[in-house]
């Protein structure tokens, strides 16, 4: 396969490498990702994350995996690992579909390449028309909050909401970005921080606990978050903590955005409730752990509870800005993301 490199994949000489986003900020490791067993790993460990690129990475080892002469029906349950590497972005099924389509084909080689590294291209026009279309929202002197990590990590291109805020920086709009740390993985700490300051973007990190106050204080102009699965009433699956950001904001009367690719949508979940929701390991709360080494501070028999995602029901909602345009509540009551819509 030709040679590829986005913030966080590379194709070099015909094997996949990825970017080790849990060693991030402090080291910038390559991983050699070999096979599915090893990807499905990095999943799994969130050495590989964000909806976009679980989706991307699986499918570029499959094309690769072809190439390297894995018969049909290796590849057939080789796919059907891959697909259940982790439950809650519908961007990962959505991907493996297509390359479930390719692999269908006589020439299937051929075609799973071709489809790989289409969704790759997409995905970085995706992001570019989301950055376009999301920048527009965004009025000038905003001090704008975001959560998780949203941004070229995490896709191909430059990101869903944090490509929306680069830009609308880009273009004089943005005066500050407060960075939720995002406990308990603390992507927001660890990954946002670090994008944005190595973009020269002015950003401040926060615990999840001081949005509250910043808006009280009328701090937060508006809130730009990515999603993991948008089911057809407009619910949205983001990362664990985005719900209690769209309760605040509704108070406060701050626009809530959420910036995703069409990738992300899912007409045949109903709605929030039927979105699987990811139940990670207790010690991630019960103490925290990164290339510093790990510290653990609660009892080690402390009984947790640590969902990975949250659902931010649509009525909380004031966008839905995706590479086609931006979405309204009404549009979304009127059914636009239901099956026979699309
Ligand atoms: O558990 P993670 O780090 O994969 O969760 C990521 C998120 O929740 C992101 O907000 C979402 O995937 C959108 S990434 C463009």
């Amino acid at each position: 396969m030709q040679p590829l490199t986005t913030t966080s994949l590379q194709i070099r000489d015909n094997q996949l490498w990825i970017l080790d986003q849990q060693a991030l900020p402090q080291q910038k490791n390559w991983c050699l990702t070999p096979d599915a067993a090893t990807l499905i790993n990095h999943i799994k460990a969130l050495r590989v994350r964000g909806a976009p690129l679980i989706g991307l990475s699986a499918s570029l080892l499959l094309a690769l995996l072809a190439e390297k002469g894995m018969a049909q029906a290796e590849l057939s349950q080789t796919l059907e690992q891959l697909r259940i590497a982790r439950p809650t972005a519908v961007n990962l099924m959505n991907n493996l579909e297509r390359m479930n389509q390719a692999l269908a084909s006589t020439q299937y080689v051929h075609r799973m390449v071709e489809e790989a590294l289409r969704l790759v291209a997409e995905d970085r026009a995706l992001c570019e028309s989301i950055a376009r279309t999301g920048s527009a929202l965004i009025t000038p002197g905003s001090q704008l909050l975001t959560h998780c990590n949203t941004g070229g990590l995490a896709t191909a291109g430059v990101g869903t909401a944090l490509g929306v805020i680069l830009a609308g920086w880009q273009q004089g709009k943005v005066q500050n970005v407060w960075v939720d740390e995002t406990r308990p993985l603390l992507q927001g700490g660890r990954l946002t921080a670090w994008e944005l300051g190595e973009l020269g973007v002015p950003c401040q990190l926060i615990c999840d606990s001081m949005a509250a106050t910043l808006m009280a204080q009328k701090q937060i102009d508006a809130v730009w978050v990515g999603a993991d699965r948008i089911a057809a009433n407009g619910d949205v699956a983001n990362k664990i903590g985005t719900y209690s950001l769209a309760v605040l904001a509704h108070y406060h009367d701050v626009p809530f955005y959420v910036a995703a690719p069409h990738t992300t949508l899912d007409p045949a979940c109903p709605n929030g409730a039927a979105i699987p929701i990811e139940q990670r390991a207790a010690t991630e709360v019960t103490g925290v752990a990164g290339s510093f080494g790990a510290v653990q501070w609660a009892q080690p028999d402390t009984r947790v509870w640590n969902p990975a995602f949250d659902v931010t029901p649509a009525q909380l909602i004031s966008g839905w800005v995706l590479d086609s345009g931006v979405i309204t509540p009404d549009q979304v009551q009127a059914g636009i993301f239901q099956p026979s819509a699309e």
